[in-house]
Formats: structure tokens, C-alpha cells, sequence
């Protein structure tokens, strides 16, 4: 069959084609406008529809607290709080997000002083190469706000979500327990990382 002299390039044509090969003179959508109110401030932007909550978090508004792991939604360290519940931000399209409030790692600490779950993470070392810890944070944030009676077994369902190589997840739960304990005005824990790691030790013995 001859090709019309006056026909579209073939790349075009392509281009033009839907999923079964109808041609459509509909132009794709490639840009968003989003209304995105990040940590109490909102922010105005225009980005492509295919980009993720979690790259124009990092990129266009600077918050590189929240880090991207597997891109793929396995591993949780991008973890972020949208409408108050822990969302994977690699899995969000930032046109998703249009008109949410965002909590990102950066909301925790405003001024430079620690929260209390900060705090504990620290005291109960519960992070090594602190990797996947913004994740581990913003997790733990939700669970506390919802379930501030959480015990150590919810603890560790939440946590079963995100992934972490280093710490062997032990020192995680023991910091959000402790924060717990803390926010039902129970005295602090004061036990050592040994201690804490013989009773661990005890209990699976
Ligand atoms: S980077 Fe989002 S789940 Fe791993
Ligand atoms: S502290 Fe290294 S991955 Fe969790």
C-alpha cells in the first residue's frame, strides 16, 4: 500500500497511537499543577506528571531528609506522612499529593532540638549508617500519635514495614517503647545497651 505523500513521520504517528494502536488527537498531559503544604508551609508548583512525591520533595523543595532506597517501594526508608499516615513517597505521584499535607523528617526537629523520638533513637542507638532512620522516624511518629498505648508487640508490627541492614531492629523498638513509656509519664528507662541486649538475649533464649 503507498504511503501518502502528506503523512505524519512515522515516530509520530507512534506517538499518537493509544494503547491499541487507536490514533488520538488527545495531547498528553505531561505537567501538574500541585498545591503541596510540606511541614506547615505551602508550596505552589509546576512539575511533571510522572515525577514522585518523594523526588520533588528532595529536589525542588531541598528536603533531602527523606532518602530513597529501592525506588520501588520495598524498603520504607522514604517513608513520609501525608494526611497523617505513613506513606512511601516513591510510590506517590507529587500530582497525587495535590492538595495533602506532607510531614517529611525535617518536621521533627524545627528549631534544631531533637524530638523525644529523635532523642531515643539516639539513646537507644537504634540507627548505624542511619540510612533507613528518617523512615524508621516518620513511622514511629504515626504509630505514637495513633496508638500512644502502643506496646512492644504493635511496636514491632509498625516496624516490620520498613527495612533496615544494620541494627537488627531490636534497638528500633526499644526507642519508640521508650518514647512511649515516656509520653504515659512512666519514668525514663534507664537501662545500658548491654543490659538491654542481655534482656533481649534472655527473652528469645
Ligand atoms: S525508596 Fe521508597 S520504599 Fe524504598
Ligand atoms: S541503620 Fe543502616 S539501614 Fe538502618
Amino acid at each position: 500500500m503507498a504511503v501518502p505523500a502528506d503523512a505524519a513521520p512515522l515516530d509520530e504517528q507512534v506517538m499518537e497511537a493509544g494503547p491499541l494502536g487507536a490514533v488520538s488527537s488527545a495531547t498528553p498531559t505531561t505537567e501538574a499543577d500541585v498545591r503541596l503544604t510540606v511541614n506547615g508551609t505551602t508550596h505552589r508548583l509546576t512539575v511533571e506528571a510522572r515525577r514522585n512525591l518523594v523526588d520533588v520533595l528532595r529536589r525542588d523543595l531541598g528536603l533531602n531528609g527523606t532518602q530513597v532506597g529501592c525506588d520501588t517501594g520495598a524498603c520504607g526508608s522514604c517513608t513520609v506522612l501525608m494526611g497523617g499516615e505513613p506513606v512511601r513517597s516513591c510510590l506517590v505521584l507529587a500530582a497525587q499529593a495535590d492538595g495533602a499535607s506532607i510531614e517529611t523528617v525535617e518536621s521533627l526537629a524545627p528549631d534544631g532540638i531533637l524530638s523525644p523520638l529523635q532523642e531515643a533513637f539516639r539513646e537507644k542507638f537504634a540507627l548505624q549508617c542511619g540510612f533507613c532512620t528518617a523512615g524508621f522516624l516518620m513511622l514511629g511518629t504515626a504509630l505514637l500519635r495513633q496508638e500512644p498505648d502502643a506496646d512492644c508487640e504493635r511496636i514491632r508490627e509498625w516496624v516490620s514495614a520498613n527495612l533496615c541492614r544494620c541494627t537488627g531492629y531490636s534497638t528500633i523498638v526499644d526507642a519508640i517503647e521508650a518514647t512511649a513509656k515516656a509520653g504515659r509519664g512512666q519514668p525514663p528507662d534507664t537501662t545500658t545497651r548491654e543490659e538491654a541486649s542481655e534482656n533481649r538475649a534472655e527473652r528469645s533464649a
